[in-house]
Protein backbone atom coordinates (compact mmCIF):
# COMPACT_ATOMS: atom_id res chain seq x y z
CA UNK A 1 0.00 0.00 0.00
CA UNK A 2 0.93 3.37 -0.88
CA UNK A 3 1.35 6.05 1.89
CA UNK A 4 -1.89 7.97 2.51
CA UNK A 5 -0.01 11.29 1.79
CA UNK A 6 0.51 12.10 -1.82
CA UNK A 7 3.38 14.06 -2.08
CA UNK A 8 3.77 17.48 -4.67
CA UNK A 9 5.95 16.82 -7.54
CA UNK A 10 5.48 13.20 -7.27
CA UNK A 11 5.39 9.79 -8.79
CA UNK A 12 1.87 8.85 -7.21
CA UNK A 13 2.97 5.27 -7.56
CA UNK A 14 6.19 5.28 -5.68
CA UNK A 15 6.37 4.90 -2.11
CA UNK A 16 10.09 6.04 -2.16
CA UNK A 17 10.50 8.73 0.37
CA UNK A 18 13.21 10.31 2.68
CA UNK A 19 11.06 10.47 5.99
CA UNK A 20 12.74 13.12 7.98
CA UNK A 21 12.25 13.57 11.88
CA UNK A 22 13.84 16.45 13.05
CA UNK A 23 15.90 19.62 12.31
CA UNK A 24 18.30 22.29 13.73
CA UNK A 25 20.48 24.95 12.45
CA UNK A 26 21.96 23.54 8.76
CA UNK A 27 20.61 20.00 9.39
CA UNK A 28 17.92 17.82 9.41
CA UNK A 29 17.37 14.03 10.42
CA UNK A 30 15.59 11.21 9.19
CA UNK A 31 13.65 8.08 11.00
CA UNK A 32 16.36 6.35 10.43
CA UNK A 33 18.80 8.64 12.02
CA UNK A 34 20.84 9.60 9.10
CA UNK A 35 21.80 12.89 9.21
CA UNK A 36 21.82 15.46 6.29
CA UNK A 37 23.17 18.84 5.47
CA UNK A 38 20.58 20.86 4.07
CA UNK A 39 22.01 22.53 0.82
CA UNK A 40 18.71 24.14 0.00
CA UNK A 41 17.34 25.53 3.01
CA UNK A 42 14.83 23.39 2.24
CA UNK A 43 12.69 24.55 -0.74
CA UNK A 44 14.92 27.81 -1.24
CA UNK A 45 13.20 29.01 1.76
CA UNK A 46 14.96 29.04 5.44
CA UNK A 47 16.90 31.15 5.59
CA UNK A 48 17.80 31.37 9.65
CA UNK A 49 18.08 27.82 9.96
CA UNK A 50 15.99 25.18 11.46
CA UNK A 51 14.42 25.22 15.18
CA UNK A 52 15.63 28.90 16.07
CA UNK A 53 14.39 29.10 19.47
CA UNK A 54 13.81 33.54 18.52
CA UNK A 55 11.10 32.11 15.93
CA UNK A 56 9.34 29.29 18.03
CA UNK A 57 8.86 31.68 20.78
CA UNK A 58 7.34 34.43 18.58
CA UNK A 59 5.23 32.14 17.19
CA UNK A 60 4.07 30.27 20.17
CA UNK A 61 3.59 33.39 22.69
CA UNK A 62 1.59 34.93 19.52
CA UNK A 63 -0.47 31.91 19.43
CA UNK A 64 -1.17 32.51 23.33
CA UNK A 65 -2.30 36.15 22.66
CA UNK A 66 -4.73 36.17 19.79
CA UNK A 67 -4.35 32.67 18.28
CA UNK A 68 -6.23 33.12 14.93
CA UNK A 69 -8.61 35.59 12.95
CA UNK A 70 -9.38 37.16 9.94
CA UNK A 71 -8.60 40.53 8.25
CA UNK A 72 -11.66 40.79 5.95
CA UNK A 73 -12.95 44.10 6.08
CA UNK A 74 -13.59 44.94 8.55
CA UNK A 75 -11.45 43.11 11.09
CA UNK A 76 -7.98 43.40 11.31
CA UNK A 77 -5.42 42.72 14.30
CA UNK A 78 -2.37 44.92 15.74
CA UNK A 79 0.32 41.16 14.58
CA UNK A 80 -1.19 41.76 10.90
CA UNK A 81 -0.57 45.82 10.52
CA UNK A 82 2.97 45.31 12.46
CA UNK A 83 3.87 42.40 10.19
CA UNK A 84 3.04 44.66 6.91
CA UNK A 85 4.76 47.32 8.59
CA UNK A 86 7.94 45.21 8.69
CA UNK A 87 7.86 44.02 5.46
CA UNK A 88 7.19 47.30 3.82
CA UNK A 89 9.97 48.73 5.76
CA UNK A 90 12.65 46.17 4.15
CA UNK A 91 11.02 46.68 0.55
CA UNK A 92 11.70 48.80 -2.32
CA UNK A 93 8.05 50.84 -1.89
CA UNK A 94 8.47 52.82 1.45
CA UNK A 95 5.15 54.00 0.63
CA UNK A 96 3.48 51.16 -1.08
CA UNK A 97 0.99 48.18 0.34
CA UNK A 98 1.96 45.09 1.23
CA UNK A 99 -0.98 42.63 0.43
CA UNK A 100 -1.07 38.87 2.53
CA UNK A 101 -1.65 35.45 1.40
CA UNK A 102 0.03 31.89 1.96
CA UNK A 103 2.39 30.94 -0.11
CA UNK A 104 4.11 32.12 -3.59
CA UNK A 105 1.70 30.51 -5.76
CA UNK A 106 -1.40 32.78 -4.04
CA UNK A 107 1.12 35.74 -4.30
CA UNK A 108 1.42 34.96 -8.10
CA UNK A 109 -2.41 34.86 -8.33
CA UNK A 110 -2.87 38.00 -6.47
CA UNK A 111 -0.24 39.49 -8.58
CA UNK A 112 -2.49 38.35 -11.91
CA UNK A 113 -5.49 40.12 -11.05
CA UNK A 114 -3.76 43.11 -9.27
CA UNK A 115 -2.14 43.43 -12.88
CA UNK A 116 -5.96 43.06 -14.43
CA UNK A 117 -7.11 45.45 -12.19
CA UNK A 118 -4.59 47.97 -12.73
CA UNK A 119 -5.45 48.24 -16.62
CA UNK A 120 -9.33 48.40 -15.80
CA UNK A 121 -8.95 51.09 -13.06
CA UNK A 122 -6.86 53.19 -15.70
CA UNK A 123 -9.42 52.73 -18.15
CA UNK A 124 -7.52 50.10 -20.43
CA UNK A 125 -9.77 47.36 -19.67
CA UNK A 126 -9.04 45.94 -23.04
CA UNK A 127 -5.46 45.46 -21.73
CA UNK A 128 -5.47 42.04 -20.74
CA UNK A 129 -1.98 39.95 -22.33
CA UNK A 130 0.24 38.91 -19.96
CA UNK A 131 3.95 38.17 -20.99
CA UNK A 132 5.68 35.06 -19.24
CA UNK A 133 9.24 34.32 -19.43
CA UNK A 134 10.48 31.12 -20.64
CA UNK A 135 11.94 28.56 -18.49
CA UNK A 136 10.00 30.58 -15.62
CA UNK A 137 8.52 29.80 -12.37
CA UNK A 138 5.53 31.14 -10.74
CA UNK A 139 3.92 28.19 -8.71
CA UNK A 140 1.27 26.05 -9.39
CA UNK A 141 -2.10 27.62 -9.14
CA UNK A 142 -4.12 28.00 -12.29
CA UNK A 143 -2.51 31.73 -13.04
CA UNK A 144 0.88 30.74 -11.95
CA UNK A 145 0.63 27.83 -13.69
CA UNK A 146 0.04 29.45 -16.91
CA UNK A 147 2.61 31.87 -16.71
CA UNK A 148 5.02 29.00 -16.05
CA UNK A 149 7.92 29.32 -18.52
CA UNK A 150 8.43 25.59 -17.59
CA UNK A 151 6.37 23.22 -20.38
CA UNK A 152 6.42 20.09 -18.43
CA UNK A 153 4.77 21.92 -15.63
CA UNK A 154 2.22 23.95 -17.68
CA UNK A 155 0.72 21.14 -19.71
CA UNK A 156 -1.53 18.39 -19.15
CA UNK A 157 -4.22 20.07 -17.01
CA UNK A 158 -6.48 21.09 -20.04
CA UNK A 159 -7.66 24.96 -21.05
CA UNK A 160 -5.39 27.54 -18.69
CA UNK A 161 -5.59 31.45 -18.75
CA UNK A 162 -5.88 33.18 -22.02
CA UNK A 163 -4.18 36.17 -23.46
CA UNK A 164 -0.35 34.98 -21.87
CA UNK A 165 2.12 35.23 -24.32
CA UNK A 166 5.81 33.90 -23.73
CA UNK A 167 8.81 36.19 -24.43
CA UNK A 168 12.75 34.50 -24.45
CA UNK A 169 14.55 34.04 -21.38
CA UNK A 170 17.42 35.81 -22.35
CA UNK A 171 16.43 37.62 -25.40
CA UNK A 172 15.41 40.68 -24.82
CA UNK A 173 14.57 40.96 -28.66
CA UNK A 174 11.69 38.70 -28.54
CA UNK A 175 10.12 40.62 -25.48
CA UNK A 176 10.26 43.82 -27.75
CA UNK A 177 9.08 42.43 -31.18
CA UNK A 178 6.08 41.36 -28.98
CA UNK A 179 5.42 44.55 -26.99
CA UNK A 180 5.72 45.90 -30.99
CA UNK A 181 3.08 43.84 -32.09
CA UNK A 182 0.43 43.87 -28.94
CA UNK A 183 1.81 46.83 -27.09
CA UNK A 184 -1.49 48.41 -26.15
CA UNK A 185 -2.92 45.44 -24.86
CA UNK A 186 -0.14 44.44 -22.64
CA UNK A 187 -0.97 44.76 -18.98
CA UNK A 188 2.02 43.41 -17.64
CA UNK A 189 5.39 40.92 -17.76
CA UNK A 190 6.02 39.11 -14.66
CA UNK A 191 9.45 37.78 -14.06
CA UNK A 192 11.96 36.16 -11.97
CA UNK A 193 14.49 38.59 -11.05
CA UNK A 194 16.91 35.48 -10.92
CA UNK A 195 14.93 32.50 -12.07
CA UNK A 196 15.60 29.55 -9.77
CA UNK A 197 13.70 26.44 -10.19
CA UNK A 198 14.07 26.94 -13.63
CA UNK A 199 18.07 25.99 -12.77
CA UNK A 200 18.94 29.03 -11.36
CA UNK A 201 19.85 31.99 -14.09
CA UNK A 202 21.12 35.19 -12.65
CA UNK A 203 19.44 38.03 -15.49
CA UNK A 204 21.93 38.41 -18.57
CA UNK A 205 23.21 42.13 -18.14
CA UNK A 206 20.59 44.77 -19.40
CA UNK A 207 17.61 42.32 -19.44
CA UNK A 208 15.91 43.70 -16.65
CA UNK A 209 16.46 47.21 -17.37
CA UNK A 210 15.30 46.35 -21.21
CA UNK A 211 12.09 45.03 -19.61
CA UNK A 212 11.65 47.82 -17.43
CA UNK A 213 12.09 50.41 -20.33
CA UNK A 214 9.39 48.47 -22.28
CA UNK A 215 6.80 48.31 -19.74
CA UNK A 216 7.67 51.87 -19.33
CA UNK A 217 7.60 52.61 -23.12
CA UNK A 218 4.36 50.46 -23.29
CA UNK A 219 2.03 51.22 -20.44
CA UNK A 220 2.44 47.87 -19.07
CA UNK A 221 3.23 46.61 -15.32
CA UNK A 222 6.99 44.98 -14.48
CA UNK A 223 6.18 42.22 -12.18
CA UNK A 224 8.80 41.02 -10.24
CA UNK A 225 8.30 37.12 -8.72
CA UNK A 226 10.71 37.41 -5.45
CA UNK A 227 9.44 34.53 -4.18
CA UNK A 228 12.89 32.87 -3.63
CA UNK A 229 15.10 36.06 -4.07
CA UNK A 230 13.64 37.82 -1.55
CA UNK A 231 14.40 38.47 2.15
CA UNK A 232 18.08 38.76 1.74
CA UNK A 233 19.21 35.76 -0.47
CA UNK A 234 20.89 37.84 -3.47
CA UNK A 235 22.81 39.88 -0.81
CA UNK A 236 19.93 42.08 -0.54
CA UNK A 237 16.50 42.44 0.98
CA UNK A 238 14.96 42.05 -2.63
CA UNK A 239 16.37 41.32 -5.93
CA UNK A 240 15.18 44.69 -7.21
CA UNK A 241 17.76 46.14 -5.28
CA UNK A 242 20.49 43.80 -6.27
CA UNK A 243 19.42 44.77 -9.64
CA UNK A 244 18.54 48.54 -9.05
CA UNK A 245 15.70 48.26 -11.11
CA UNK A 246 12.40 48.88 -9.53
CA UNK A 247 9.13 46.74 -10.64
CA UNK A 248 5.51 48.11 -9.68
CA UNK A 249 4.74 45.04 -7.25
CA UNK A 250 7.10 42.10 -6.43
CA UNK A 251 5.41 39.38 -5.13
CA UNK A 252 7.36 37.22 -2.28
CA UNK A 253 6.94 34.11 0.06
CA UNK A 254 9.30 31.42 1.47
CA UNK A 255 11.80 33.74 2.64
CA UNK A 256 9.76 36.19 4.40
CA UNK A 257 8.89 33.26 7.56
CA UNK A 258 11.97 31.07 6.77
CA UNK A 259 9.07 28.92 6.40
CA UNK A 260 8.37 28.84 9.89
CA UNK A 261 4.92 28.93 8.98
CA UNK A 262 3.00 29.33 5.41
CA UNK A 263 2.94 33.27 4.28
CA UNK A 264 3.14 34.63 0.67
CA UNK A 265 2.11 38.23 -0.62
CA UNK A 266 2.11 40.85 -2.70
CA UNK A 267 4.37 44.29 -2.26
CA UNK A 268 2.39 46.93 -4.48
CA UNK A 269 3.55 49.92 -5.41
CA UNK A 270 2.14 53.64 -4.31
CA UNK A 271 1.36 54.32 -7.79
CA UNK A 272 -0.83 51.52 -8.08
CA UNK A 273 -2.37 51.60 -4.23
CA UNK A 274 -2.99 55.81 -5.80
CA UNK A 275 -5.05 53.72 -8.08
CA UNK A 276 -6.53 51.40 -5.69
CA UNK A 277 -7.42 54.24 -3.21
CA UNK A 278 -9.01 56.85 -5.40
CA UNK A 279 -12.79 55.91 -5.25
CA UNK A 280 -13.31 55.43 -1.86
CA UNK A 281 -16.59 53.13 -3.42
CA UNK A 282 -14.26 51.04 -4.84
CA UNK A 283 -14.16 47.54 -3.00
CA UNK A 284 -10.84 45.11 -3.55
CA UNK A 285 -12.79 41.71 -4.04
CA UNK A 286 -9.80 39.26 -3.06
CA UNK A 287 -8.68 37.53 0.00
CA UNK A 288 -7.66 34.50 1.63
CA UNK A 289 -8.96 33.29 4.73
CA UNK A 290 -6.19 33.18 6.39
CA UNK A 291 -4.61 36.72 4.76
CA UNK A 292 -2.65 38.14 7.80
CA UNK A 293 -2.87 34.94 9.76
CA UNK A 294 -1.33 35.76 13.18
CA UNK A 295 0.82 33.10 13.47
CA UNK A 296 2.65 33.67 9.83
CA UNK A 297 2.58 37.72 10.92
CA UNK A 298 4.92 36.67 14.34
CA UNK A 299 6.95 34.48 12.67
CA UNK A 300 7.61 37.08 9.55
CA UNK A 301 8.47 39.79 12.15
CA UNK A 302 10.84 37.65 14.12
CA UNK A 303 12.12 36.47 11.47
CA UNK A 304 13.15 39.65 9.64
CA UNK A 305 14.74 40.82 13.16
CA UNK A 306 16.98 37.76 13.05
CA UNK A 307 18.15 38.41 9.55
CA UNK A 308 18.32 41.46 10.59
CA UNK A 309 20.38 41.59 13.64
CA UNK A 310 22.51 38.58 12.50
CA UNK A 311 23.37 40.80 9.31
CA UNK A 312 22.32 37.49 7.38
CA UNK A 313 21.78 39.87 4.05
CA UNK A 314 25.49 40.57 4.30
CA UNK A 315 26.25 37.10 4.79
CA UNK A 316 24.90 36.18 1.87
CA UNK A 317 27.21 37.19 -0.45
CA UNK A 318 30.33 35.40 2.08
CA UNK A 319 28.39 31.77 1.93
CA UNK A 320 27.84 32.87 -2.29
CA UNK A 321 31.67 33.86 -2.77
CA UNK A 322 32.71 30.21 -0.85
CA UNK A 323 30.19 28.24 -2.90
CA UNK A 324 30.82 29.87 -6.41
CA UNK A 325 34.30 29.66 -5.34
CA UNK A 326 34.04 25.77 -4.20
CA UNK A 327 32.15 25.37 -8.01
CA UNK A 328 34.47 27.18 -10.16
CA UNK A 329 37.23 25.01 -8.70
CA UNK A 330 35.33 21.88 -9.76
CA UNK A 331 35.01 23.46 -13.30
CA UNK A 332 38.66 23.93 -13.46
CA UNK A 333 38.60 20.22 -12.77
CA UNK A 334 36.63 19.44 -15.56
CA UNK A 335 33.49 18.20 -13.51
CA UNK A 336 31.17 21.25 -14.23
CA UNK A 337 30.76 23.01 -17.14
CA UNK A 338 29.63 26.03 -16.33
CA UNK A 339 28.72 27.93 -12.70
CA UNK A 340 25.41 30.45 -12.23
CA UNK A 341 24.80 32.16 -9.45
CA UNK A 342 24.59 35.57 -7.09
CA UNK A 343 24.31 36.27 -3.49
CA UNK A 344 23.71 32.79 -1.81
CA UNK A 345 21.97 31.21 -4.52
CA UNK A 346 23.85 28.61 -7.19
CA UNK A 347 24.27 26.21 -9.25
CA UNK A 348 27.02 24.00 -11.19
CA UNK A 349 26.02 22.51 -14.51
CA UNK A 350 27.82 19.27 -14.50
CA UNK A 351 29.91 18.26 -17.34
CA UNK A 352 27.62 16.33 -20.31
CA UNK A 353 25.55 14.93 -17.83
CA UNK A 354 21.81 14.24 -18.72
CA UNK A 355 18.68 15.11 -16.15
CA UNK A 356 18.36 11.48 -15.05
CA UNK A 357 22.30 11.37 -14.04
CA UNK A 358 21.52 14.75 -12.47
CA UNK A 359 18.83 12.89 -10.49
CA UNK A 360 21.41 9.90 -9.90
CA UNK A 361 24.22 12.34 -8.35
CA UNK A 362 21.61 14.03 -5.92
CA UNK A 363 20.32 10.76 -4.65
CA UNK A 364 24.05 9.56 -4.58
CA UNK A 365 24.70 12.87 -2.24
CA UNK A 366 22.03 12.19 -0.35
CA UNK A 367 23.20 8.84 0.37
CA UNK A 368 26.19 10.49 1.61
CA UNK A 369 24.75 13.08 3.79
CA UNK A 370 24.22 16.29 1.27
CA UNK A 371 21.08 17.48 0.21
CA UNK A 372 20.59 19.58 -3.15
CA UNK A 373 18.53 20.02 -5.93
CA UNK A 374 19.09 18.43 -9.32
CA UNK A 375 17.68 20.27 -12.25
CA UNK A 376 18.35 19.80 -15.70
CA UNK A 377 21.37 18.18 -15.28
CA UNK A 378 22.30 20.56 -12.87
CA UNK A 379 23.38 21.13 -8.98
CA UNK A 380 21.36 23.71 -7.72
CA UNK A 381 22.21 24.95 -3.70
CA UNK A 382 20.63 27.53 -1.48
CA UNK A 383 21.75 26.61 1.79
CA UNK A 384 20.39 28.93 5.26
CA UNK A 385 22.19 31.99 5.55
CA UNK A 386 23.99 30.80 8.90
CA UNK A 387 25.69 28.09 7.13
CA UNK A 388 29.66 27.50 8.36
CA UNK A 389 31.93 27.66 5.82
CA UNK A 390 33.07 23.79 6.91
CA UNK A 391 29.91 22.74 5.96
CA UNK A 392 29.37 24.68 3.19
CA UNK A 393 32.92 22.97 1.98
CA UNK A 394 31.36 20.02 2.74
CA UNK A 395 28.22 20.37 -0.02
CA UNK A 396 30.96 21.29 -2.45
CA UNK A 397 33.16 17.77 -1.67
CA UNK A 398 30.23 16.15 -1.60
CA UNK A 399 29.33 17.45 -4.90
CA UNK A 400 32.57 16.63 -6.34
CA UNK A 401 32.89 12.88 -4.87
CA UNK A 402 29.00 12.11 -6.31
CA UNK A 403 30.14 13.47 -9.85
CA UNK A 404 33.32 11.81 -9.95
CA UNK A 405 30.82 7.99 -8.79
CA UNK A 406 28.38 8.52 -11.01
CA UNK A 407 29.43 10.46 -14.11
CA UNK A 408 32.42 8.08 -14.13
CA UNK A 409 30.18 4.33 -14.30
C1 LIG B 1 9.61 32.18 -8.16
C2 LIG B 1 8.56 31.35 -7.52
N1 LIG B 1 7.29 31.76 -7.56
C3 LIG B 1 6.29 31.07 -6.97
C4 LIG B 1 6.57 29.89 -6.32
C5 LIG B 1 5.45 29.12 -5.69
O1 LIG B 1 5.53 29.17 -4.31
P1 LIG B 1 4.71 28.13 -3.41
O2 LIG B 1 5.30 26.78 -3.67
O3 LIG B 1 4.92 28.66 -2.02
O4 LIG B 1 3.29 28.22 -3.82
C6 LIG B 1 7.88 29.42 -6.25
C7 LIG B 1 8.20 28.15 -5.57
O5 LIG B 1 9.28 27.63 -5.65
C8 LIG B 1 8.90 30.15 -6.87
O6 LIG B 1 10.17 29.74 -6.86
Amino acid sequence: MTSALLHPFSKPSSNNYHTLVRSEGVRVWDDKGNEYIDGLGSLWYCQVGHNRPELIQAITSQLQTLSSYHTFAPMGSNISDAAAERIRSISPFADGRVFLCNSGSESVDSAIKLIRKTAILRGEPERQIILRRGRGYHGVNVGGTTLQGIPANREGWGDLLPSVLEIDPTNIESAASIFKEHGNKIAGVITEAVQGAGGVFPPPDGFLEGLRKLCDDNGALLVFDEVITGFGRTGNWFAADTYNITPDLITFAKGVTSGYQPMGGVLISREICDLLEADPQFVFMHGYTYSGHPAACAAAIANIDLIESEELVQRANHVGVRISQGLEALRDDGLLSEVRGVGAIWAGQVTAATTEQGIQIRDKMTEMGVICRAINGALAFCPPLIIEDSDTDLLIDTAAKAINEIMSV
